[in-house]
């Protein structure tokens, strides 16, 4: 069977810069704060676009994860969110920066912003690194974002096809997610090469 095609949306140097560029311009926002600003990640996706940014960062910066899961039939999210891992950190009093791979309909981001404005944070802002605006189903405060970008279904630097293609350092849209779908590791082959077959 032939592999689905692929196209590269957005490329590791692109990614590189822009991540640099959105590092600055947090160290910027953050200079001023008493305590270093808590950076949350949402897992799974958004590990490497965090790795990266907080090494573009000149500030200190602490790092906490979360995990969440949304319930639905036939895989459509109904904005049903639920915390799976929760903190470690207190945010009272404290500068939060959420950190996502991806903003979709916007249900995942308005349901956490929720949240944890409810544990009284000093300030509350977002970043993510790339923002599927066609896609939104709810408006949502979003400060920062690296790409917009089409609706299209994209693999790499962190976003996954069924767990797998997270550690493409380039983001890859699949145009036929359908024939990706009847066979999830099509692409290892064409991507990794031969070698754990
Ligand atoms: C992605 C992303 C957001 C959410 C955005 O996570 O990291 O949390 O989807 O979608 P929304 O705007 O439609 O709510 P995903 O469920 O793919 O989990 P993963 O990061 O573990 O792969």
């Amino acid at each position: 069977m032939t592999p689905p095609e692929t196209q590269v949306l957005i490329s590791s140097e692109d990614l590189q810069a822009r991540v640099a560029a959105l590092g600055a311009q947090l160290s910027e926002t953050y200079s001023a704060s008493k305590e270093a600003p808590v950076l949350i990640a949402i897992l799974k996706g958004s590990t490497l676009f965090l790795a990266d940014l907080i090494r573009a960062m000149s500030i200190d910066v602490v790092v906490d994860f979360m995990s969440i899961s949304s319930y639905g039939s036939d895989g459509e999210r109904p904005g049903v969110v639920r915390i799976m891992k929760d903190l470690d950190q207190p945010l009272e009093g404290r500068d939060v920066l959420i950190v996502e791979d991806i903003v979709d309909t916007g249900l995942t981001l308005t349901y956490l912003r929720k949240r944890l404005n409810e544990r009284g944070p000093r300030s509350l802002r977002a970043v993510t690194l790339l923002d599927k605006v066609a896609r939104r189903i709810v408006p949502v405060d979003l400060e920062y974002s690296g790409f917009e970008i089409p609706d299209v279904f994209v693999i790499g630097y962190g976003l996954d096809f069924q767990a797998r293609y997270r550690n493409l350092s380039k983001i890859l849209a699949v145009p036929d997610l359908s024939a990706l779908a009847m066979e999830p590791a099509s692409l290892v082959e064409p991507l990794f090469g031969p070698g754990l077959g």
